[in-house]
C-alpha cells in the first residue's frame, strides 16, 4: 500500500513560477551561489530541511497560547518536561538554535590544544570548535565514506579510529567525544545503538562525557526500529530514551526534528558545566527560562518534539525521501545509498566525472538543477569543505555531493515527482556542466558567502 502523508493540508502558500531565462538572470547576479538567491525567485527549496518545517495547528494554536513572561514562563517549563522526559538530562537549556548551543559548550570545553572526535561534525558544529582553538577530528567508519555502497547504519562511528585518537592526542585533551544523529554532512545516515553503545563503552574506559548533537535524533530512532535487530517491537520513543540514556549530554537545533522554524538547546547531567553554561547563555542569548526564543517558540518545539515521535509520521518522513532516490535512481543518477532521513544526497563525483574536485561539480550540478526547474539543493563537498594546503594544491573532503533536503510536512508526492524529472534532464546533459572556481572567500563557512564563475 502507499504510505501516504499522514496530514491534510489546512493553509497554503503559492510558490512562484520563473523562465529559465529569468534563472539564468538571477542564478548570475547570485555570483552562482544559490545560498545568494532570493528565496521567491526559487520555486521548490531543497536547500535546507532546518526551520522550514509546516508546523501543526496544535502547534499554532500553541504560538498563540504561549506565556510571554521573561522569567519562570509557563511554556518554558512545559518544554522542559518534555524534554526531561524525552532524554532523561537534568539541564535543559534553550538556545535560538543549534549553533548556539554549540558556540556555548565549545567555548567552555573547546580550546588550543583540544581535540574533539565525531562521527563527522557538521559545518558549524567544526567552525565552533575550530572557532574556540581546538581540533574537530571526523571517525566516520569506513563504509559511510563509499556513496555507492548500501549499508544499514552509515553513520555509525570508527570506534578503533577513536581509540587511536584518544591514545595518540592523550586523554586529557580530549574534552568530549560527540555523535551526530543522523549523520547529516555523511548522507543524512543513521547511528546504530549497538555502535553508541560501543562509543558509550570507550567513554566508560576513558572516562570521557559523550554528547549526542540531536538534530534529526527521531528519524536515526525510526532508522533503529525499522533496522537494528531486537528493536523490530521496540516503541521509538523508547528507543529515542535509550540513545539519549547513553550520553552525558546533547547539543540540538530543534529546527530539523523540533519541528519548529526555530530553536535549539543544550542539555547535561553535570551540574557545574551546566552552571558556567548558564552563565554564558545569560551573557549571548538570554535568560534561562527563554534562552534567545520567544517564549511562544518555546511552546512550539515541546509540541513539535512530542509529534516528530508518531511512528506514522516517521513512516511516511522516511519513505517520501526513499520515494525520491528510487525514481532518481531508476533513471540511472548516482545518489548516494541508501538514502537518508531527511535528503537525498546525489553523488557528484559520479554525476559528473569529468569535473574535478578542485572544480566544485556538485555546485556546478547545484546551479544546473537551478537553472532546469528553479530547485535549489546544496553543494556539501569542496566548496562547503574544501582547503588548499601549502603547495598550493585543493584538498577536498571523501565525497562530493549535492543534498536535496526535504523540508518536514511542505511538499507533497507530485513536487517530489517534478524534481525527480528536473534532476533526470539535468543528468541526461551532464556533458554540458562545466567546472566552476571561486571570486570571493570568507574565513570561515566560505560556501554561504561563496562567489563563484565558471570556468573558462
Ligand atoms: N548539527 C547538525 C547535524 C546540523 O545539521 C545543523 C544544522 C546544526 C548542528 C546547526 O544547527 O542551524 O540550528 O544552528 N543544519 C542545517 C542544515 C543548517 O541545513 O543541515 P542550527
Amino acid at each position: 500500500m502507499t504510505i501516504i502523508e499522514p496530514f491534510k493540508i489546512k493553509s497554503v502558500e503559492p510558490i512562484r513560477f520563473t523562465t529559465r531565462e529569468q534563472r539564468v538572470e538571477m542564478l548570475k547576479n547570485a555570483a552562482y551561489n544559490p545560498f545568494l538567491l532570493h528565496a521567491d525567485d526559487v520555486l521548490i527549496d531543497l536547500l535546507t530541511d532546518s526551520g522550514t518545517t509546516a508546523m501543526s495547528a496544535l502547534q499554532w494554536s500553541g504560538i498563540m497560547n504561549g506565556d510571554e513572561a521573561y522569567a519562570g514562563s509557563r511554556s518554558y517549563y512545559r518544554f522542559e518536561n518534555v524534554l526531561r522526559a524525552l532524554t532523561g538530562f537534568t539541564h535543559i537549556i534553550p538556545t535560538h538554535q543549534g549553533r548556539a548551543a554549540e558556540k556555548i559548550l565549545f567555548s567552555l570545553v573547546g580550546g588550543a590544544g583540544k581535540v574533539i572526535p565525531n562521527n563527522t561534525h557538521f559545518d558549524t558544529t567544526r567552525a565552533n570548535i575550530e572557532y574556540s582553538g581546538a581540533v574537530a577530528v571526523d571517525l566516520l567508519n569506513a563504509v559511510g565514506k563509499q556513496p555507492s555502497v548500501r549499508a544499514d547504519f552509515k553513520g555509525n562511528m570508527d570506534i578503533d579510529a577513536l581509540v587511536a585518537l584518544i591514545e595518540r592526542v592523550g586523554v586529557e585533551n580530549v574534552p568530549l567525544v560527540m555523535v551526530t544523529v543522523t549523520n547529516n554532512s555523511g548522507g543524512g545516515q543513521p547511528v546504530s545503538m549497538a555502535n553508541i553503545k560501543a562509543v558509550r563503552a570507550v567513554c566508560d574506559t576513558y572516562k570521557l562525557p559523550l554528547f549526542l548533537d540531536a538534530c534529526r535524533f527521531a528519524e536515526n530512532a525510526m532508522f533503529i526500529k525499522m533496522r537494528e535487530p531486537g528493536y523490530e517491537n521496540v516503541s521509538v520513543r523508547d528507543i529515542a530514551h535509550e540513545m539519549f540514556s547513553l550520553a552525558d549530554g546533547a547539543t540540538m537545533s530543534a529546527k530539523k526534528d523540533g519541528m519548529v522554524n526555530t530553536g535549539g538547546f543544550l542539555a547535561m547531567h553535570d551540574g557545574a558545566l551546566a552552571e558556567r553554561a548558564r552563565t554564558v547563555l545569560i551573557v549571548t542569548e538570554g535568560f534561562p527560562t527563554y534562552g534567545g526564543l520567544a517564549r511562544r517558540d518555546l511552546e512550539a518545539m515541546a509540541q513539535g518534539l512530542e509529534e516528530v515521535l508518531e511512528e506514522d509520521y516517521l513512516r511516511y518522513r522516511l519513505r517520501s525521501v526513499e520515494y525520491f532516490g528510487d525514481k532518481l535512481r531508476a533513471a540511472g543518477v548516482p545518489i548516494l545509498e541508501p538514502t537518508g532521513g531527511h535528503a537525498v544526497y546525489l553523488d557528484a563525483k559520479r554525476f559528473a566525472p569529468h569535473i574535478p574536485p578542485s572544480q566544485f561539480p556538485g555546485q556546478a550540478i547545484s546551479c544546473a538543477i537551478y537553472l532546469e526547474g528553479g530547485i535549489r539543493g546544496v553543494e556539501i563537498g569542496s566548496l562547503m569543505f574544501g582547503t588548499t594546503n601549502e603547495q598550493g594544491e585543493h584538498v577536498g573532503p571523501d565525497m562530493e555531493l549535492v543534498r536535496l533536503a526535504i523540508p518536514r510536512r511542505v511538499y507533497t508526492q507530485s513536487h517530489i515527482d517534478y524534481c525527480s524529472e528536473v534532476i533526470i534532464n539535468v543528468y541526461n546533459q551532464r556533458e554540458s556542466l562545466r567546472g566552476m572556481k571561486l571570486t570571493y572567500e570568507a574565513e570561515y563557512l566560505r560556501h554561504f558567502t561563496a562567489r563563484l564563475e565558471y570556468v573558462e
